[in-house]
């Protein structure tokens, strides 16, 4: 029986995933929970098969939906550097694991160029998330983050951005249907917010599922 909780934060590239999950963590962990950070694609042997796919323009869709799930397995039941092996163990240990995406960016990403239920389903080898944080970002302010990083991979461009945008509507409330909590953040509209704006309303947001699970 797990005892921790899993945290999946989701959104679209340039939504300052990364940036708000670390802060989510540090913010957790000085409050005396223990919180782990953990990450997708991983740097696992898959993930990192995974990142020689994504430097080209056009990878096959199909291929990398079998890849990042693997991946996930792998990180759910495998990865040495989380306690207890893996989120799974992490998980048992009594953790809050604060993943940086994980399956519902593979729905989002690789349904929206094949099939969600096909995405879906070959991603049912793990547990879903107990809690979605989604940020949302306009597309314009993400292609205007995303041009200013030095290497630009397969997914951000504004077209394919816009449509992972609208795929990632229907995966919300798909897993809201399957009992995750969702926790949708505004982040650009009506204007950009600063990081601790956001990352305040994260935490509150984050406090309160925890407190009325
Ligand atoms: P990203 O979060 O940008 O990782 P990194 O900072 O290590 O490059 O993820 C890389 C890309 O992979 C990004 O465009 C989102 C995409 N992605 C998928 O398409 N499917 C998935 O299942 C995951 C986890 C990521």
């Amino acid at each position: 029986m797990e005892k921790g909780v899993l945290v999946a934060v989701e959104g679209i590239d340039g939504s300052g995933l990364t940036t708000h999950a670390r802060l989510l963590v540090e913010s957790l962990s000085s409050q005396g929970f223990r919180s782990v950070y953990t990450k997708e694609p991983t740097y696992g042997p898959v993930g990192q098969l995974i990142r020689k796919f994504l430097s080209l323009p056009n990878p096959d869709n199909r291929l990398l939906a079998l890849l990042f799930a693997a991946d996930r397995v792998w990180h759910y039941f495998e990865d040495p550097d989380l306690p207890g092996g893996g989120i799974g163990g992490a998980l048992e240990q009594g953790y809050i694991v604060v993943t940086d995406r994980y399956k519902y960016s593979s729905i989002a990403y690789q349904g929206s160029f094949t099939s969600i239920d096909w995405v879906w389903s070959i991603n049912s080898v793990v547990p879903e998330a107990f809690i979605i944080v989604y940020i949302d970002v306009d597309v314009d302010t993400a292609i205007k983050r995303i041009t200013s990083r030095a290497k630009i991979e397969a997914y951000e461009t504004r077209e394919r951005l816009s449509i992972i945008k609208e795929t990632f509507q229907r995966v919300l409330e798909i897993a809201k249907q399957n009992g995750v909590k969702i926790i949708h953040i505004k982040a650009s509209e009506p204007e950009e917010r600063t990081i601790e704006s956001v990352s305040r309303e994260i935490l509150e947001k984050i406090l309160s599922a925890l407190e009325n699970p």
